[in-house]
Parts: C-alpha cells; structure tokens; sequence
C-alpha cells in the first residue's frame, strides 16, 4: 500500500499507528548504532529515531551524513514519548533523502549584515516562521473583520502619476518614454472609489523613498487602508481602534506559542486589547509632554519620534492623538471649522517605543485651500483636477486611514527591527537578495 504524507501535526494527532511524514532535518545526534532526528515541517518538528538493525546499513550510512536542514522523507511507527521534544517519536522504518545538505551557514549569534544578505535562508528559522505565521493570520483576519462589516476589496493602481504623501519620498518609474510614481498610498483612488461602493478596503505594497536609517521604515512596505463615506473623524478613528483590537484578538487566539516564543508578554497583550484607547489631541501631546516631561514643543510643529515616545511612556494601550497642526500636514486634511490652524486628522501612536502605526483623516472638500497647499509644496494643481472632481460630482464627507502592516506585526511580535516584520526588507541601504 502506497502511503499518503501528512504534515507532522496530522500524524501527531493520529496518535500512534503508521505514519510517512517529510520536512528538514532541525536537530541531529547518534550513534553508530541510533540515530536521533528532529524533523521540521511548517506546521511542527518531531523526533524521528533511526536503529540501524530496522533501516540497513547503506540506508543508515545516509542517516549518518545527515547535516541540519537536509530535507527528507520518513515512514515509520508513530509513539508517545514524553521525553522527546514534542511528546512523540517515530520509529522510521523506511527513509529517503530527498535534499543534502551542506552545513547550513546561518547561526542565531550572526551579525545582522551577514543574516540580511543570507535573507533567502534566515527566512525559515524557527523565528522568522513564527513572524511569517503571525502576519499571514494579520492579513487574513483583517480581511475578515472588513467582509464581515460588508465593506469591499478596492485595488488601486501601483503606478501613479502624482504624489499623495510629499514629493520627497517619491520613487520615479521610467514609463516608455516618461516617468511615473510608485504609490505612497491608496488614498486618492479611494476617494474616488468610495462614491461607488461606500466603505472599502486594501492592503497593497506601497514605497518612500525615506531617507530615514530607522527601525521604523522601510522603502516598500504594506499599507492596509480603509475609506468610508459618511464618516467623519471620530467614526473613523474608532473604526481603526476596532480593526486592531479584533487582529490582535484574533492573532492571540491562533499564536500564543509563536507570540511567546518571540518574547512577547501575551497576558499583557491580552489586556492591552480589552482595554479602552484614548483619544487625546495634538494640543494634549503638547501639554503632557511640558508638564511630565520638561519638554517645550512650540504648537504647529510635527511630532517626531523622540517626542512620541516621550509622551507614550505616560500609556500602555495605543494612543489615537487628532488635530495635528494644519500647516505640517498633508494638503487633503482639512481645517476644523472651529480652529482653523488644527486639521480633522490622527495619527495612532503605539505602546512600548513603537511609534505611529497609522496614519488617518477626514477628506477636505475645500478645492481652492487644496489647490493652495499643493502650490505651496510646489506642486502642480492641475495634475489633481480628477481628484477635486470628486467634490463637484455629489461630494459627501469621506474618510479614511492607513495603517503600516510591518510596523503592526513589529509590535505584535515584540520586534527590534521593522525589517524582521517583511519577508525581503527593501531600505535605503538593502534592497538585496
Ligand atoms: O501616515 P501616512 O503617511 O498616511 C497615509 O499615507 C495616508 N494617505 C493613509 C490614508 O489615510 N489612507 O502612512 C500611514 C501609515 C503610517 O502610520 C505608518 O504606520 C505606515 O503607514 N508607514 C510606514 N511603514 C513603514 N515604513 C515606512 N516608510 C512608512 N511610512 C508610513
Ligand atoms: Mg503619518
């Protein structure tokens, strides 16, 4: 009888009985007589004992030259072994190696220069697993909380021919005989989008150009936006603080292990999410920051991070901070009626050092205070004509948000770096494998 394969959990859950697994090797040791293997596949590892009397000498030659991550096929008799790393053995009674290996170059005690140019192979330690685990469940269950809520899917197009975000962090893209824009964000498409289907959502790739060496940014990151008509900006911050707290819960609920494994304290995670987040203004930052913390930040200037971080200390939940300055914001944020110099815009700022993780605003339906700021910035105007028709054409109140995926996951997963958050980091100074 020709044996199926199963992943390692499968056979785990059998119990006992016969099993064919396959995977690499994680661990090796032995004897010129046992050998022991641990063997890793995506969903588990488990110990694997070669006795040369049930295999045959040629066949236990090769199970002696075995090196870590070396990839294999075993069938064997599965056991209960409380004394193995996962609680089960298999006794192999057939094996075959399907790839050698040499010996693997990547160690934990590495520098990061040298494990960032071996990217291609770091990828699959036990670490870098559980953060890729952890973000494949991020996109899926915001995916799932946005269905739920009968939001849709709108794709923007990646190539755009103007800025959205600031002109400085743009990435140019020959195109045929011009020039075009990588997007830095969905947002304007969106706006458009939404006098169609209301309340949509993405997660695309999305580049700066940032000139920044910090551990906060990449040059091609995920963006995960939203946009609603209707909303203004208190629905729509407390829509933001909703999405995170259900992928959290959900990202809890399917990785305790992978969380800790990683450092993370997840009975405090747990708290942080049941807890309420604030929502305080720019203003309020200002304030806390003289009295708490001896630190004079004139009104009108752009929170930097040391002061983010500053302020951050007085919270251990996310913090949603609105009315920035409008004289440093984008040019689409618009003026509260009330205080003209604040705009109806936040910024969520998140515990612990991580700094913004999003980035949100009510829409301006101000054509001419538009059309000024753009000059201002030494734009041309009249490349965003499309986008002021959306106000001419049964302009409603729109807003919307976007949230950096990796610096989500970077908190999450307790991370010292946003580049262990992607799979391939593209920064100013690493753009390879
Ligand atoms: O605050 P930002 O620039 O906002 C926008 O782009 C809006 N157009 C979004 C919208 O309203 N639809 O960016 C949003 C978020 C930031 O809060 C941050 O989390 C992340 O995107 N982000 C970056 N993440 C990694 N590397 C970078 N270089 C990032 N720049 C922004
Ligand atoms: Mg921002």
């Amino acid at each position: 009888m020709i044996m199926e394969y199963t992943s390692i959990q499968e056979a785990m859950d059998k119990g006992e009985g016969k099993v064919a697994i396959r995977g690499w090797v994680f661990r090796e040791r032995g004897s010129n007589k046992l050998k022991f293997i641990v063997l890793r596949d995506s969903t588990n590892m488990i110990q694997c004992v070669i006795d040369k009397a049930a295999v045959g000498d040629e066949r236990f030659t090769d199970a002696d030259k075995l090196q870590v991550e070396a990839s294999v096929e075993v069938k064997g008799e599965m056991k209960k072994e409380p004394r193995a790393p996962t609680g089960y053995e298999v006794h192999v009674t057939e094996f075959n190696v399907v790839g050698w290996c040499d010996k693997f170059p990547i160690r934990s005690d590495q520098n990061r220069e040298f494990l960032d140019d071996n990217r291609h192979l770091t990828l699959r330690t036990q670490r870098m697993t559980s953060i890729l685990k952890i973000r494949s469940t991020y996109f899926q269950v915001r995916e799932q909380f946005f269905q739920e809520k009968g939001f849709y899917r709108f794709d923007p197009p990646i190539l755009q021919p103007s800025q959205c975000e600031g002109g400085s962090t743009l990435f140019a893209v020959k195109y045929y005989e011009g020039e075009t824009y990588l997007s830095q964000s969905w947002q304007l498409y969106a706006e458009a989008a939404v006098y169609a289907l209301e309340n949509i959502y993405d997660a695309a790739p999305t580049f700066r150009a940032e000139k920044s060496k910090t551990s906060r940014h990449l040059s091609e990151f995920w963006m995960v936006e939203t946009e609603c008509a209707w909303k203004d900006l208190h629905a729509i911050s407390e829509l933001a603080k909703e999405e995170l707290k259900h992928c959290i819960a959900k990202v809890i609920e399917r990785h305790e292990e992978d969380l800790k494994s990683l450092g993370q304290d997840v009975e405090k995670l747990k708290k942080m999410v049941s807890a309420e987040w604030p929502t305080i203004k720019y203003r309020d930052v200002l304030r806390i920051l003289k009295e708490k913390k001896k630190m004079d930040v004139p009104f009108g200037k752009d929170l930097r991070t040391i002061e983010e971080e500053k302020v951050m200390e007085e919270f251990d939940t996310p913090v949603v901070v609105t009315h920035y300055p409008v004289d440093v914001m984008a040019f689409y944020k618009p003026r509260d009626p009330e205080h003209p110099d604040e705009a109806l815009c936040f910024d969520m700022l998140a515990p612990e050092g991580y700094g913004e993780i999003v980035g949100g605003s009510q829409r301006s339906m101000d054509i001419d205070d538009m059309k000024k700021r753009l000059e201002a910035e030494g734009e041309d105007a009249s490349n965003y004509d499309w986008y002021f028709d959306l106000r001419k054409y049964g302009g409603v109140p729109h807003s919307g948000y976007g949230i950096g995926a990796e610096r989500v996951i970077a908190w999450i997963c307790k991370l010292d770096t946003i580049k262990d958050a992607i799979p391939f980091p593209r920064t100013m100074l690493r753009w390879k494998p």
